[in-house]
């Protein structure tokens, strides 16, 4: 994609990436991408600030010398060692091996223990600054937004945070970078609300602790090193993960995630049944089938509902496994203090039933329901359901369940 220019002598330099199936091994983005946003501030001294997975070498080689020969760099800001944002580093030293590389004390250690660097690192502080002419960055640690390591960077004459992880999301740029050139920013922010919920969500005592140290520093750009650069608006994004991380620490909306599996098609029947139950009592409810909808998906709606819904048979005297997985990744992502009921077909022993209340307990969520039925569902049971759904939706409406 073109270079563009952010600010006067401020680039954006990133690059697409939309060959990478799984983002960090683990969620998909096939349809999506995703953009490595690298800057370079061009003055009398020259700063990269942040760079690209390894195999968008070449690729962000040739942005950098769209703006001047990279061999000619004078600092390498490393907000964040994660490789997609330092891959590129092994050949960029190379190529300017005077550079000097600025990064905080933990990512000194990282450099070294990832890529073998340990000449050219000046380590940098809570509110050292680097000045590049008319250009000054100032360093702010962030520190778990999103390693220990992390940090951002401020540039003092524009007001551009430079905020690596944060404020970032999924989604490859679609031939223009900035906020007001989209029409469709809902995509965009729908994205960045799954890469919350994939990554960021965990940390969301941090981001807290990074908005809030950020509160008083005049910005007029939120340039992070994934997806949207906002200019016209940069402060929806900082509202829609202050909101975001609000969910982890004050609770969820009010809201039913349905998470349903079936080998048949029973536990699926009943499961239309349940969510009648819970529409007719006015809640909303987002309905994922779990043989087919990867849980990077699943999440955001988990992350931002105060009520889930669990309908899954039983299978080899357990939860059918596709259903396992999804709360083993609810519980990895510590998504927990929710309501939950859970209902699923059997045929001779059941076992599911048992199960989920395990998972209850291990997630700290609260079992309103939980309702084992054997083979398909007749009248009385589609009844049944359909009650157990509007209960469920009922109880999470007391105020305690949500905020
Ligand atoms: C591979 C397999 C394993 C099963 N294991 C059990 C079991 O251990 N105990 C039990 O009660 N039912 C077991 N069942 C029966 C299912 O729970 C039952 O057929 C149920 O109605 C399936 O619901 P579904 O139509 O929603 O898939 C098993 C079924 C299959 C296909
Ligand atoms: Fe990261
Ligand atoms: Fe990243």
């Amino acid at each position: 994609m073109t270079v563009s220019e952010v600010k006067p002598g401020i680039y954006w330099i990133g690059v697409n990436d939309r060959t990478t199936d799984l983002f960090e091994g683990l969620w998909p983005i096939t349809s999506e991408g995703v953009s490595y946003n690298a800057y370079l501030v061009k003055d009398e001294k020259s700063a990269l600030i942040d760079l690209a997975k390894d195999f968008k070498t070449t690729a962000l080689l040739d942005q950098i010398a769209e703006i001047l020969d990279p061999a000619a760099l004078d600092y390498i800001v490393i907000n964040h060692m994660e490789p997609d944002h330092t891959g590129v580093i092994r050949a960029l030293r190379l190529i300017a091996p005077d550079a000097t590389l600025l990064c905080t004390k933990r990512a000194e250690e990282m450099l070294a223990s990832y890529y073998g660097i340990t000449e050219g690192v000046r380590v940098v502080s809570e509110g050292d600054t680097l000045d590049l002419g008319t250009h000054q960055l100032k360093f702010v640690m962030t520190p778990m937004v999103h390693w220990p390591e992390t940090m951002m960077t401020y540039e003092v004459s524009e007001q551009v945070l430079f905020s690596c992880d944060a404020f970032g999301g999924y989604g490859a740029l679609q031939g223009a970078i900035f906020d007001d050139q989209y029409t469709d920013l809902a995509y965009y922010e729908r994205e960045a609300l799954r890469y919350y919920a994939n990554i960021v969500a965990l940390f969301s005592r941090p981001v807290i602790r990074a908005i809030d140290k950020l509160k008083d520093v005049p910005v007029t750009v939120i340039a992070p090193s994934h997806g949207l650069v906002w200019r016209h608006n940069p402060q929806r994004i900082v509202d829609l993960y202050r909101e975001w991380a609000n969910y982890a620490l004050e609770g969820p909306e009010l809201g039913v995630t349905m998470l349903y599996g079936t080998m048949y098609g029973n536990t699926e029947e009943v499961a239309e049944a349940v969510a009648s139950g819970v529409a007719r009592a006015a809640v909303p409810v987002d309905i994922f089938d779990v043989r087919h909808i990867h849980a990077s998906y699943i999440l955001p709606s988990l992350y931002a509902r105060s009520g889930v819904l669990v309908g899954a048979p039983t299978y080899e005297g357990e939860l059918f496994p596709p259903m396992a997985h999804v709360l083993d990744l609810a519980a990895r992502k510590r998504i927990r203090d929710r309501k939950v009921g859970y209902f699923g077909s059997f045929g001779w022993s059941g076992g599911a039933r048992k199960e989920i209340a395990d998972w209850a307990e291990k997630l700290h969520w609260d079992m309103i329901e939980n309702w084992e039925f054997p083979g398909g569902p007749d009248r009385a049971k589609l009844t049944e359901a359909e009650e157990l759904g509007y209960r469920f939706a009922m109880a999470l409406k007391d105020k305690s369940s949500a905020r």
